[in-house]
């Protein structure tokens, strides 16, 4: 009988897990683009002529040394920063379901003022219960602890291609599929 029980347990488990791991790819990956939009819009903002010192010198062709300056925006103290707080931006994404694919990811659904109040088709997205944005940060705030180091370096250069990096090849939350019609 106990054995028969431990059975039927480690059946569940599998089953639970296999439930779960389907569910996690659409939360991970959409967690991880999110994480790049956001970034990519919050360096965006920043004026790309601000420098900052670094530390260190830089060894110019004539032989003269030079402050080595790294662009604000991309710094590694500017980055950090911005990851501290890129997780609460979750609350201004939910699950959208595409009406007509019906493939589930989640996005952003608060316009930024430089969308020109552009609001999105809200009757597709999912508001509240399991779907909501909580687990998104959640997905966000794992990936944040374990990529720290690569996200920083990721986006200390300027690279059209993060989202697929990050995503994709570094981590693997995302198909590289997902990335044939997206621009990000
Ligand atoms: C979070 O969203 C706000 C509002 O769009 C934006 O100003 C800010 O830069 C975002 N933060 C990060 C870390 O992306």
């Amino acid at each position: 009988m106990v054995q028969w029980v431990g059975f039927v347990l480690v059946l569940m488990s599998v089953a639970c897990k296999t439930a779960q791991g389907k569910r996690d790819e659409v939360l991970y990956c959409s967690a991880c683009m999110a994480i790049a939009e956001e970034l990519k819009y919050s360096i965006s903002q920043i004026d790309p002529k601000k420098m900052v010192h670094v530390g260190g010198f830089r060894l110019n062709p004539d032989g003269s040394l030079t402050d080595k300056k790294v662009p604000l925006a991309r710094s590694e103290t500017h980055l950090s920063e911005l990851l501290d707080g890129v997780c609460n931006n979750m609350s201004e994404y939910a699950l959208y379901e595409d009406p007509v694919t019906k493939q589930q990811s989640y996005r952003r659904f608060a316009p930024r003022s430089s969308d020109g109040g552009n609001f999105p088709d809200f009757k597709n997205f999912k508001f509240s219960g399991p779907e909501g944005s909580d687990s998104l940060k959640f997905a966000c705030e794992t990936i944040v602890e374990e990529l720290e180091d690569d996200i920083i370096a990721l986006f200390a250069q300027e690279d059209q291609r993060v989202a697929q990096r990050l995503c994709s090849e570094v981590s693997g939350h995302c198909k590289s599929g997902v990335f044939q019609h997206t621009d990000l």
